[in-house]
């Protein structure tokens, strides 16, 4: 399960200097596309409450074999999150657009990263689907052990 935070509904006008011109609907494309192509597939969710991304969690605890998450400014605040991730216990990987070490000081605490398997940001649209890779490989490495 693929999940957005809030503000990221904008992607695509939302300050393309730092994230870019691709829509939210261009990256889920680009991640059903490549899921498919290896056999899988995505489920993709976004929204702008904090309480309900803690409820996507819990449905993906229930449907999903991985959870990649991009949790925007929550990742730099919420317990929350944390907890739920923690509590369904999924490999999750943690996303953002933005290299958030390259910026406002706030954005380098995350409160997600300590339960996620990984984080991948920096690269734009493309740090989902090298995230996608990444959970994958990881599902793949699980089945053949
Ligand atoms: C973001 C980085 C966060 O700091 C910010 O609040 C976002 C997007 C990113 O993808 O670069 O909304 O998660």
């Amino acid at each position: 399960m693929v999940l957005h935070g809030p503000n990221l509904n904008l992607l695509g006008a939302r300050e393309p200097g730092i994230y870019g011109r691709a829509t939210l609907a261009d990256i889920d494309r680009a991640l059903a596309e490549r899921a498919r192509a290896r056999g899988a597939s995505v489920e993709c969710r976004q929204t702008n409450l904090e309480g309900e991304l803690v409820g996507f969690i819990h449905e993906a605890g229930q449907r999903a074999q991985a959870i990649i998450i991009n949790p925007a400014a929550y990742t730099h605040t919420s317990v929350a999150i944390a907890d739920a991730l923690r509590a369904v216990g999924l490999p999750a990987v943690e996303v953002h657009l933005s290299n958030v070490h390259a910026r406002e000081p706030f954005r380098r605490r995350s409160f997600v990263a300590p339960v996620c398997v990984g984080t991948i940001g920096g690269f734009g649209a493309r740090s989902y689907t090298l995230a996608l890779e990444a959970v994958l490989d990881i599902l793949e490495d699980k089945q053949n052990s």
